[in-house]
C-alpha cells in the first residue's frame, strides 16, 4: 500500500471549501484502490498575512518542500488587494513556485459536449478543443533581475527583466516535445523574436531541441498573433509553449475558450524522477472568487480535476487519476450542474451537493 504526503495550502476566497471537497476526492481514491494520502495543512496567501504578517512563513515552504504534493486553493481579496503594499497575498504563490523549482505550469483547456453553449464563442469554434498550455513558471520577467523601482535624476523609473538561459528553455521544450508525442504530435511555440533577444533565443533553443522529435510537427508563432489564432481557430493547437509572461496571459485567453472556467485544473511540476513523477503543486485555475466565498456557490469540480492531475504527476496514479476524471464527466453528462454552470434561474447544487455526486460515482 503506497503512502502519499500532502500538504494542503487551502489559502483564501472560496480556497478552503474547494480544497476541502479536493480532500475528501483523494480519499476516496485512497480507500477505493488502497493507497493511503496523509494530509497536513497550513496558510498561505491573505489568511497567512493575517496570522504572520508574510504571505507564507519560511517553515511552511520547508514542508511544501518535503511533500509529495501540494494542494492549493487560491489565494487573494479585496482586503488585501493593494498592489503597492510590501506584502501581498500572491507572494505566496510565487515563493512557492520558486522554492520548490516549479518550472512548468500545465494548463489543459477540454472541451466538454454538454457544456459546449457556456462558450461566448459558437460550439462549431468550440466543438473537439483539446489543448494544453505549458507556461515557464521560474524564470523570465517574473523572476529576472534588476526588478526595481528608482528615482533616477529626480525622475521615477522602473525596470523588469525578461532574462532566460537556454537551460531553462530546453527544458520546457523537451517537456512539451514528450507531451506532444504521447497526444496529437503538434507543438506551437510562443515568442515575439521579431522584437526580443530572450525570444530570439528561445526560438533558437526550441529548434535545436525539435531534432530529438522528428515525428512532432512544431510550429513557431508570435505571441500577439496567437491570441487571435486561439479564439479563431483553437481546435488546430494540441501542446502549447510560452515563457513566464506570454504563458500567463494566453493561458487566461485559453482558460475563456470553453466558458466554463468553474472546470478548469493546473499543475505545476519541476524536474521529474526517473519513473516520470515528482513534487508538484496543484491548483484550480479559477482563484479566489471573493464574492461567492462562504455561500456554497463555488464549483468544486476544477478543483477536483485538479486532484486528478496530483494522482497523475506526482503519484503516478494513472488509473485512478482517469476514474476521477470519468466521475466529473458522468455528473456533468447526468446534468449535475452547480451556480456557474446552471442557466439563469435554474436550479442548482452547492458546493458540497455537487462534490457529493462525484464522490457517489466514486463509490464512496
Ligand atoms: C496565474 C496568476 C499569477 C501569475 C498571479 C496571481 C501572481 O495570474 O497563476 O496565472 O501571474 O502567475
Ligand atoms: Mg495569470
Amino acid at each position: 500500500m503506497a503512502t502519499f504526503n500532502i500538504f494542503v495550502l487551502p489559502g483564501d476566497g472560496i480556497g478552503p471549501e474547494v480544497t476541502a471537497e479536493g480532500v475528501r476526492v483523494l480519499e476516496a481514491i485512497g480507500q477505493r484502490f488502497e493507497h493511503v494520502f496523509k494530509f497536513e495543512q497550513d496558510l498561505v496567501g491573505g489568511a497567512s498575512i493575517d496570522a504572520h504578517g508574510v504571505a507564507i512563513l519560511p517553515e511552511v515552504l520547508e514542508k511544501a518542500k518535503a511533500s509529495d504534493a501540494v494542494l492549493f486553493g487560491a489565494v487573494g481579496g479585496p482586503k488585501w488587494d493593494n498592489p503597492n503594499a510590501d506584502v501581498r497575498p500572491e507572494q505566496g504563490l510565487l515563493a512557492l513556485r520558486s522554492g520548490l523549482q516549479l518550472w512548468a505550469n500545465l494548463r489543459p483547456v477540454v472541451a466538454i459536449p454538454a457544456l459546449i453553449n457556456a462558450s461566448t464563442l459558437k460550439p462549431e469554434v468550440i466543438e473537439g478543443v483539446d489543448l494544453v498550455v505549458i507556461r515557464e513558471l521560474t524564470s523570465g520577467l517574473y523572476f529576472g533581475k534588476p526588478q526595481e523601482r528608482r528615482v533616477v535624476n529626480g525622475r521615477r523609473e522602473a525596470v523588469d527583466t525578461n532574462y532566460y538561459n537556454e537551460d531553462e528553455i530546453s527544458r520546457v521544450a523537451h517537456l512539451g516535445f514528450r507531451m506532444a508525442r504521447e497526444r496529437r504530435k503538434k507543438l506551437t511555440s510562443l515568442d515575439k523574436a521579431n522584437v526580443m533577444a530572450s525570444s530570439r533565443l528561445w526560438r533558437e533553443v526550441v529548434t535545436e531541441v525539435s531534432k530529438e522529435y522528428p515525428d512532432v510537427t512544431l510550429e513557431h508563432v508570435l505571441a500577439d498573433a496567437m491570441t487571435m489564432y486561439l479564439i479563431r481557430r483553437p481546435r488546430d493547437f494540441d501542446v502549447i509553449i510560452a515563457d513566464n509572461m506570454f504563458g500567463d496571459i494566453i493561458t487566461d485567453e485559453a482558460s475563456m475558450l470553453t466558458g466554463s472556467m468553474g472546470m478548469l485544473p493546473s499543475a505545476s511540476i519541476g524536474t521529474l524522477r526517473e519513473d516520470g513523477t515528482g513534487l508538484g503543486m496543484y491548483e484550480p485555475i479559477h482563484g479566489s472568487a471573493p464574492d461567492i466565498a462562504g455561500k456554497g456557490l463555488a464549483n468544486p469540480l476544477a478543483m477536483i480535476l485538479t486532484t486528478a492531475m496530483l494522482l497523475r504527476h506526482s503519484c503516478g496514479l494513472e488509473e485512478e487519476a482517469r476514474a476521477v476524471e470519468q466521475a466529473v464527466t458522468d455528473v456533468i453528462e447526468a446534468g449535475d450542474r452547480t451556480a456557474d454552470l446552471a442557466a439563469p434561474g435554474a436550479p442548482h447544487l452547492s458546493t458540497r451537493e455537487m462534490a457529493e455526486r462525484v464522490l457517489a460515482r466514486l463509490g464512496a
